[in-house]
């Protein structure tokens, strides 16, 4: 797994001004795909760059379709971007040029950010445990496409997000973080999901330092949050 010493690459002075090359040693490589807007990009970039995610950097923004905003914003903040399209490829085609780019830019761990896409278990076991998704609905209620629509259509009371790792099936590995959104009378679908996508952006970087900072477990499909010995 994944484990992380307490540095703050972004930070103007401290410990890695001084000990740059030890900082780069424990440094993780994010590797982002995405196929639209990328709003959920653009929030963990920003909270990189504000030290809300230490340790970590983006080093490839990929997208399956051109045109996608994400690639944009991300060319924007001087990311490295690749656009590998997958119309007309069969899954695991796509999948091995996908996979090979996140290898060139030694990604360790894989964001999925709107990525409308699914993986192949080819890709999946490429990288075991090292694949994170955001998906708009408390899972395991409205897997799959439109699933603010989903719940809102149900009647649920209360939706919300969940980060989860990426396994071999639809929107169901181990859960990292979830957030709850109530559903209001005076609701429709869109203000639903603006509100939705707020507490995404936060729930992406909670489940990002949890994953980079390695200190939990996975029982059965519970991760499991260690406590920490205090000096
Ligand atoms: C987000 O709401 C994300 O949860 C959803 O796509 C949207 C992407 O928005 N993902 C899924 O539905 C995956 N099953 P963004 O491009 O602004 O981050």
């Amino acid at each position: 797994m994944l484990k992380q010493k307490a540095c703050r690459p972004f930070a103007k002075a401290g410990p890695c001004s001084l000990l740059a090359e030890a900082c780069s040693l424990t440094m993780k490589n994010l590797g982002i795909l995405l196929s639209g807007r990328g709003s959920n990009f653009e929030a963990i970039a920003r909270n990189i760059q504000s030290g809300k995610i230490p340790n970590a950097r983006i080093s490839i923004v990929i997208s399956n379709k051109a045109g996608a905003g994400g690639i944009e914003a991300a060319t924007k903040l001087g990311l490295n971007t690749a656009i590998l399209p997958s119309k007309g490829k069969d899954r695991e085609t796509h999948d091995r040029e996908v996979v090979a780019s996140l290898k060139e830019h030694k990604v360790d761990l894989i964001c999925l950010a709107g990525y409308m896409r699914l993986l192949s278990p080819w890709f999946v076991q490429q990288f075991p445990g090292r694949i994170l998704n955001i998906h708009p609905s408390l899972l395991p209620a409205f897997p799959g496409l439109e699933a603010q629509q989903q719940a809102f259509a149900y009647g649920v009371k209360t939706s919300g997000c969940t980060v989860h790792f990426v396994d071999e099936e639809l929107d169901h590995g181990a859960i990292i973080v979830q957030k709850t959104v109530p559903v209001l009378d005076s609701d429709d679908e869109h203000t639903l999901s603006a509100r939705i996508l707020e507490q995404e952006h936060l729930a992406y970087t909670e489940a990002i330092n949890i994953v980079l900072d390695g200190n939990y477990e996975i029982a059965g499909r519970r991760l499991l949050r260690k406590i920490r010995a205090s000096n």
